[in-house]
This record gives C-alpha cells, structure tokens and sequence, in this order.
C-alpha cells in the first residue's frame, strides 16, 4: 500500500506514468525494511535509477544527479521511518525564495511559482524566531497529483502538498504554514507512538497559528482557528463527545504481523489537531504571558530535538521550565487536570479565547442568520457586499449556513444564484463546504458539482465528509455516491478507497 503507482492519465499532463510514497503512520516497513515507529531514528542513503526524461526526489538534505540517471540521496540527520520519502516523475522545480523551490509537472509548475514566490522565507524566519534554527537546509514544496490523500506532508527538506492548494489567491497557504511548523514539532520533536499523535498535530497548529499570528495579525488568525473549532464541533457531533479517540491519549492495540491489533491511520480525527490546540493554549494561558510560552516552546524543542518522547515528558518539562506553576499544582486543578486532558474523551475543559476574530466572524455570522430565516429578508441580504470577504471568512459563513441547515425550502437555490462567486467557485475548501450544503439541503440541481469535485481530485478530508453525508442522505444521494465511487475508485489512493468501501457498506 505505501508505493501508489500512477497512470499518465492519473497525472496533470497525462503524458508520463508517476509513482510516489507515503509514509505516515505505518506504511513505510511495505517500502523497505526498517523499525516502523515514530520511536527510532536513523539517518539515510538512496540511490535512485530511474528511466530517462525522469525526475526523483526525496525528504534529503542533500542529493545529486549521477550519469545513467542515478539520483544519490543522503539525509544527515536523525528521522523516524515515517519522514522517509519519494516521488518519481516528470517534474521540473523553480525557485520561489533563498532555500526554497516549488517542484511540479511542467504543466503546473507557473501556477505553482506564481502561488508562492516570495512568501515561504518569510515563515521560515519567523519560525526560526519563535522557535529556533531550521536543522533542514532547504525547504521545498512538491506539489502532488490530484489523488495525493493530504491537504500536506511533512516530509523534511520537501514537503508533499495537494495540487488543490493552488487556488490563484495564496488563500490555503494556512496548509504551507502547518507544514512549515512540523519542522520543529513533529520531525525534531516527535510523538514516540502514534497513541501520542497530538504532541506532533497539536503543538503544530498551536506553532501554525502563532506564525500565522505573526504574519497575518491575531483577526485573521482567530477566525482561521475558529474554522478549525467547527471542524472539531461537527467531528464531535459525529461520533460523539465520549468516543474513546475524542482523548488526546489514545490507546491503539498492538498488533501482530498485519492483522491483529489497530492501523493508527484508523484512528485518524480532529481531536489530536483542535483538542490538542487547545491543550497547548490552554498550557499558555497558564503562564500568561506570550513571549515566555513561546521562550518555553523553544526551550522544549531544543531540550528533546531529534528525540521521540511522550506527553509525560512534554508535560514533565513544562513543571520544570515554570516550578511556581508545578508548585501552585496546575496539572490538578478540577476540570482541567493534565490526567484528564490527557484521558479522558470530550470537549475540550479550555478554549482559547477567539473574539479578536470577532469583527471578520460577526458579519458572516450574521449573514447566515439571514439566510437562515423563514421568509427571507432579501432587502438586508442585499445589504451585505461580500465581494471583499477573504476565503476563511467565506468558508465560516458556509459552515454556519451548513450547521443551520436544512434551510427552509428554496432558500439554498437562491443564495447560490446570489453568490456565484461561493457557489461555482474552484477553491477546495469552498467546493467542500458548497457540497456538504448542496447535499444537506437535497439541492438535486447541482449534485453534479458533488460529482465533480470528487472526480478532480482525492483527498481523505474532502472524500470521506462527501461520501458520508451522500450515504446519510437520500436514495438519489446514495445513488450518487455509488456511481462516483466506481468511476474514481481506481484514482483515490488504497486507504481512501478502503474507508470510502467502508462507508458504503462495500
Ligand atoms: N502529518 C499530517 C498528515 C498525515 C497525518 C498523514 C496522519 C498521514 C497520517 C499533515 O501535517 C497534516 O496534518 N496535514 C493536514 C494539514 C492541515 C491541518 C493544515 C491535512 O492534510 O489536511
Ligand atoms: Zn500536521
């Protein structure tokens, strides 16, 4: 399962078959033989033939084009398994900053230097400023075929994204920021077992959103973060707040050989992202100051760089770094004890306070109460320019609007002629939020954009929302569901079939 092989027709240009790799969590031991766990590192060497008019490339700190198209790989410091990576293509690489390049099919390769040219130093160094050196050398950006199953993939030195992130407007580039962040959390400071999945997930959207804050300004960051508080709300909804994965601890039965015990990608969620978000600010608040939590994550990652620990050294060093914090006892104050962060499922005990969004969240907010409404007050809707709306803001409308619906008959049908620039537009993560409406409001007219976003590209996050609430819905939803899924199966990678195949009862 870890090698996807692709067919030209897979591809952007459909002229040259593709393969490439993914390793995280445990696909890589199908790749070749090595310690499968986040708790070992090893440095390593590849070398590379490949066929002519063909490009490799790898997570390495260095690498060098041989004769006979032999590329020679090396990476000089200390990774777990999971970091190993490799893609072989027709791609061609342009330089976007002083150690960065984005690499792509010729065919995307303008729109990808377009996205990005001139922004990616700028994350670096501020990273570098919060929370020390970038170990890595360069960081580049491989932009992936539409069936890549990540928005992004931390692999060092080359960070795997989805071609869906070129949306002509840098809007996703919140996805390049979280990347970015891994460099420190995550690939110098790693989760020693995937139980402790959030030390990677959740210190990288708290290091993601201080960068963000950094660059953006608290607003714009605050209503990023709330967008990600709804995602975790609707996962909550889903499965139930004392589902045994909605801890930030969660226990993963060992296995043997390949079929007992459980795949951590099975227990993939948004609790160890957004529930571990708000455990690290929840850490912060404690020391109540900003620039001292950020002089703490530093310290953290420079005392376990190229380690793989567990939350109880995390949490151990947090009680040494503050000891007036470990002497006023603040891992056992009712409610919000460390223990039952860490054990026990549920919302979140601490949200980090998100009202400086206020003034980008309140008119979306509002807009979505109108449209929400019986009778619908066209002459206030009308009122309401949305024209300079940045794609977050738009996005937290829709899941207000989707979080309301099913809207009173009609009114789905004319707040999609009113806002074509929501409802036909090509930015992923409206399409899914467009889709999701779409679906929950029986809007039979456009299930084919359902169908088309599902055939444009295949990644898990956008696949799985679609396919469940198709098998949630109607018949001609369920209908849909099944014709889509014979026609793309084949393009979506192993694991998303499976988990589509599971929904469907397959
Ligand atoms: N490391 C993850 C992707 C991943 C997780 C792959 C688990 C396999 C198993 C990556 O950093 C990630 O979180 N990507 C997100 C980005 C988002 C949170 C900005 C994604 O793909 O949506
Ligand atoms: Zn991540």
């Amino acid at each position: 399962p870890q090698v996807c092989w692709l067919s030209p027709e897979q591809t952007a240009g459909k002229q040259k078959p593709y393969m490439y790799t993914q390793g995280q969590a445990v696909l890589n031991r199908s790749f070749f033989p090595c310690f499968d766990t986040p708790s070992v590192k090893f440095t390593y060497s590849a070398t590379v033939k490949v066929p002519e008019g063909f490009m490799a490339v790898m997570s390495a700190t260095s690498w060098e084009k041989q004769k006979d198209n032999t590329f020679v790989f090396k990476m000089s410091q200390p990774i777990p398994s999971y970091l190993i990576a490799l893609v072989v293509g027709d791609i061609v690489s342009a330089d976007v900053g002083p150690r960065s390049r984005v690499w792509a099919e010729p065919c995307l390769i303008e729109a990808a230097k377009k996205e990005y040219d001139g922004v990616i130093e700028e994350f670096l160094v501020v990273g570098e400023k919060l929370f020390g050196p970038y170990v890595w050398g360069r960081y580049d950006i491989l932009f992936m075929p539409p069936s890549f199953p990540f928005g992004g993939m931390e692999n060092p030195c080359l960070t795997f994204v989805t071609p869906c992130l070129l949306a002509g407007d840098r809007s996703l580039v919140d996805v390049i920021i979280h990347e970015i962040s891994h460099s420190w959390f995550g690939n110098l400071v790693t989760n020693a077992t995937w139980g402790e999945f959030w030390l990677n997930e959740g210190f990288t959207m708290y290091a993601q959103r201080r960068i963000s804050t950094e660059v953006y300004g608290l607003p714009y960051t605050c209503l990023e973060a709330a967008t990600g508080r709804a995602l975790l709300r609707q996962h909550m909804d889903a499965t139930g707040e004392d589902h045994p994965l909605n801890k930030l601890r969660v226990v993963i039965e060992p296995g043997f050989c390949l079929f007992l015990g459980v795949n951590p990608d099975d227990t993939y969620n948004e609790t160890p992202y957004e529930k571990g978000y708000c455990f690290v600010s929840y850490l912060a608040h404690l020391v109540g100051n900003q620039s001292k939590f950020d002089a703490f994550l530093q310290a953290y990652v420079n005392r376990f760089k190229f380690q793989s620990i567990t939350a109880d050294d995390t949490l151990g060093f947090f009680l040494e770094y503050f000891p007036e914090l470990k002497e006023k006892g603040v891992d056992s104050i009712p409610g919000f004890e460390f223990d039952r962060w860490l054990n026990t499922p549920g919302w979140p005990p601490y949200l980090p306070d998100l009202s400086p969004g206020q003034q980008l969240m309140r008119p979306a907010d509002e807009l979505a109460e109108l449209w929400a409404a019986d009778g619908l007050n066209m002459e206030a809707i009308e009122a309401v320019d949305i024209t300079g709306w940045r794609t977050y803001q738009l996005v937290y409308f829709l899941d207000q609007v989707l979080q309301k619906s099913p809207l009173p008959e009609g009114n789905v049908k004319r707040l999609s002629k009113m806002y074509p620039k929501i409802s036909a537009s090509q930015n992923a993560e409206l399409r899914l939020r467009w889709c999701q409406i779409v679906l929950k409001n029986n809007l039979e007219a456009e299930y084919s954009k359902v169908k088309d976003f599902l055939h444009s590209q295949g990644k898990q996050k956008y696949t799985l929302p679609l396919y469940r609430a198709m098998w949630g819905g109607s018949e001609a939803t369920r209908a849909l569901a099944m014709e889509t899924f014979s026609a793309t199966a084949p393009q979506l990678h192993v694991n998303v079939q499976n988990y589509v195949k599971k929904i469907l009862g397959l």
